[in-house]
Parts: C-alpha cells; sequence; structure tokens
C-alpha cells in the first residue's frame, strides 16, 4: 500500500475519447480520485454527474485549474488547444496528461518544452498509447534485447474502420489532417523501436477514396508516407480512415537478425469461426476495443509517475519530433516533393 496521497484530478474534454479517459480516471485507476471535470458543453457536464459522480463542473478551463486541492489535470480537449491548456497548468503548478498530439505546431511545442523546463517539478505526459500497450512493449523489450539485431527499419499504419457519418470530416479543421492525427502514433513508434533518431527528410502522398468532404480542408482519408532518419534507419507510414473491416493498427519492426510484427492480424478475440464463408475471426471494431487496456496502462502510469515521482516515459522531446516529423508528411503532401528536416520549419 503507498503512503502517498491519492492523486486529486481534474478531466478537461468530455468527448469520444475524454469520456473514456474519464471512466478509467474515476473508476479504475488505484490512487487517483477524480474531482472535477471541464467542458463548454452543458449535456456533457450533466454526464460527468451522473455517471461519474463528480460535482465539481466548470465551463471554463480557468476555474478548472483554480479547483481547490486539485493536483493534475487530463486534458481530452481538440488538439488545437493543447500547447495553451498544457502551458496554462504548467504555469498553475498542475501536473499535466494530454492526448496526442502535443501541437499541431512545432513552435507551439517548443515554447511547452521551455515552460516545462522553468517547472522541472511539474511533469507531463502525452498520451501516445501503443506504448502502454503490452504487445508494443513486449516488442520493444525484445528489441532492446538484441532479440533482432540492429533494427533499421519500420513499417507502421493506422487504420480505421469507414465511418459513414464521416465525423471525422466534422472533426478535419482541428485534427490537423491524417498525417498529425492518426500517422502521429506509428512516427512515436518508429522512434521509439529506432532508438530516437533525428528525422533527415520525407515524402508523403494522399488520396481522398470516400470522404470528399474533406477536401474542404485540404485533408486526405487515405496517406502514404516515407522518412528517412539520419542514422540512415528507415520508416514507412500508412493511415487510412475507410477499412472495411475493422480497426488494423499495424507495427513491423525489421532489424538485422529477424522481425517483430505487432498487429498482424487484427482478430478481436481468439475465436477462429469456420463456416460457409470460410475461415475467419471478428475485427476489432475501432481503436478502442483494440487499446482499452493500453488506455488503461497509460492511465496507471501517468498516476504512479506522479505519485512516485519518475521521469515521463515519453517525453515532450519525442512529442515535439512527432509533431514535427508530421509537419513534414503534412508539407510533402501539400507540396508533391520532398521535405529536407529544417530545424527552423515550425
Ligand atoms: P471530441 O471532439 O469528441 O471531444 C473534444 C472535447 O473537448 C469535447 O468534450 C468538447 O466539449 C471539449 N472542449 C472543447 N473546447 C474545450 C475547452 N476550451 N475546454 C474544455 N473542454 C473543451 O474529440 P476526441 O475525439 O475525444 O479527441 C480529443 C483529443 O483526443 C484529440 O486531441 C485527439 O487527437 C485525441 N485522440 C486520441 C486518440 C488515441 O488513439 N490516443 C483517439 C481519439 C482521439
Amino acid at each position: 500500500m503507498s503512503t502517498v496521497a491519492p492523486l486529486n484530478l481534474g478531466i478537461a474534454g468530455l468527448g469520444r475519447l475524454g469520456k473514456r479517459h474519464a471512466l478509467n480516471f474515476a473508476q479504475k485507476v488505484p490512487g487517483a480520485t477524480l474531482v472535477a471535470a471541464c467542458s463548454p458543453v452543458a449535456d456533457e457536464l450533466a454526464w460527468a454527474r451522473r455517471e461519474l459522480g463528480v460535482s465539481a463542473l466548470y465551463a471554463d478551463y480557468a476555474h478548472l485549474l483554480a479547483h481547490p486541492g486539485l493536483d493534475a489535470v487530463v486534458l481530452v480537449t481538440p488538439t488545437t488547444l493543447h500547447a495553451a491548456q498544457i502551458t496554462d497548468a504548467l504555469n498553475a503548478g498542475k501536473h499535466v496528461f494530454c492526448e496526442k498530439p502535443l501541437s499541431l505546431d512545432v513552435e507551439d511545442c517548443l515554447r511547452v518544452e521551455e515552460t516545462q523546463a522553468r517547472h522541472p517539478n511539474v511533469k507531463v505526459l502525452i498520451g501516445f498509447v501503443r506504448r502502454f500497450d503490452a504487445s508494443y512493449q513486449d516488442a520493444y523489450a525484445r528489441v532492446t534485447r538484441g532479440d533482432i539485431g540492429r533494427p533499421f527499419y519500420v513499417r507502421s499504419q493506422s487504420a480505421d474502420k469507414n465511418d459513414p457519418s464521416g465525423f471525422f470530416v466534422r472533426f478535419a479543421p482541428t485534427s490537423g489532417g491524417i498525417f498529425l492525427d492518426m500517422n502521429v502514433h506509428d512516427i512515436d513508434c518508429a522512434r521509439w523501436f529506432l532508438g530516437g533518431p533525428k528525422i533527415a527528410r520525407a515524402f508523403a502522398a494522399g488520396t481522398i477514396a470516400v470522404h470528399q468532404g474533406l477536401k474542404e480542408c485540404g485533408d486526405v482519408d487515405n496517406g502514404l508516407a516515407i522518412c528517412e532518419f539520419e542514422d540512415g534507419s528507415l520508416a514507412h507510414f500508412y493511415a487510412t480512415r475507410t477499412l472495411a473491416h475493422g480497426h488494423e493498427s499495424l507495427t513491423e519492426i525489421v532489424g538485422t537478425a529477424g522481425r517483430l510484427t505487432v498487429g498482424q492480424n487484427p482478430r478481436l478475440d481468439r475465436v477462429d469461426i469456420a463456416d460457409a464463408y470460410g475461415v475467419r475471426n471478428e475485427c476489432t471494431p475501432t481503436f478502442w476495443e483494440r487499446f482499452e487496456d493500453a488506455f488503461l496502462r497509460e492511465a496507471q502510469a501517468f498516476v504512479d509517475m506522479v505519485r512516485e515521482n519518475r521521469p515521463p516515459p515519453v517525453t515532450l522531446a519525442d512529442a515535439t519530433e512527432a509533431t514535427r516529423i508530421g509537419r513534414m508528411l503534412t508539407q510533402s503532401f501539400r507540396a508533391h516533393a520532398v521535405v529536407e528536416a529544417d530545424e527552423r520549419s515550425g
């Protein structure tokens, strides 16, 4: 039993993912007490009162930060708000868990890093959820043990089942586009498995296979990218929002003495169905069924990291690099040209 007091948390953002995080922190994470919630949407606050039993409800983020006794905030807000909300939390002395990506802008990421450096005792964790998934962690342990020799190439994809409602068309103006919203997971994974290399150059291409509404904000529903890193290692990414069969996160790490693949078969469970249609499995329908356990492990890791005063398992510098590469891919896709790394580019 820890003698450290439970962490008093406030959550901002109770949308698609925020509700899930809120339920985890309120009900399933030892050492955490969800004491307050914030959203500009009255229905979401009513949900928090009803489903979470939280009575301190705020429409305004500044009021959440001023909640008496608050230790930390969980930010599951639109990506365009992350950098400013993290900065305000740091200046108020509150630890932060924030969903990915850190920001859509590299300069904003660097400013968050500078602010954090002025508050070295206040911790920030950015939610690159795959780093907390048991299978990804097993693959990482094998890579660091040298089981596949020297890793030099990562092929990774983020692939969602087509949602005919096209919610992400409405989401597109604040998501940063497919490379920053989806491939940012693959970018972070690639750098993690390859030992944190710096990007040298990148090329990306994309197409709209289904959702023509994305054209208005310069986004696509399918994207491909190739990255070369300064140390000669390589990465290849795919993102799609239009799969017919379900959600399929897949990462392959190729080394000089072997290859590891995480998620080769996106099976929902261990049932094999043999019938008139062949032999098959049900597929994970969405990212939630695939990563539900990883989101809980991530939440626990944040709470433990703060209470036990441990360094974050994903650094702000890692999150900045993921945004830098996502930006380069977006630029490349728009310019139809290779983009060279430029320290000044934002
Ligand atoms: P959403 O649009 O469903 O929810 C956003 C929430 O933020 C809503 O509750 C909205 O009322 C609230 N909000 C808006 N302005 C606010 C403000 N000023 N203060 C407090 N709350 C405010 O979006 P969704 O899908 O839940 O995404 C949120 C974040 O989570 C995004 O950054 C996204 O990239 C990330 N995300 C990460 C995933 C992962 O796999 N790790 C999966 C899905 C989303």
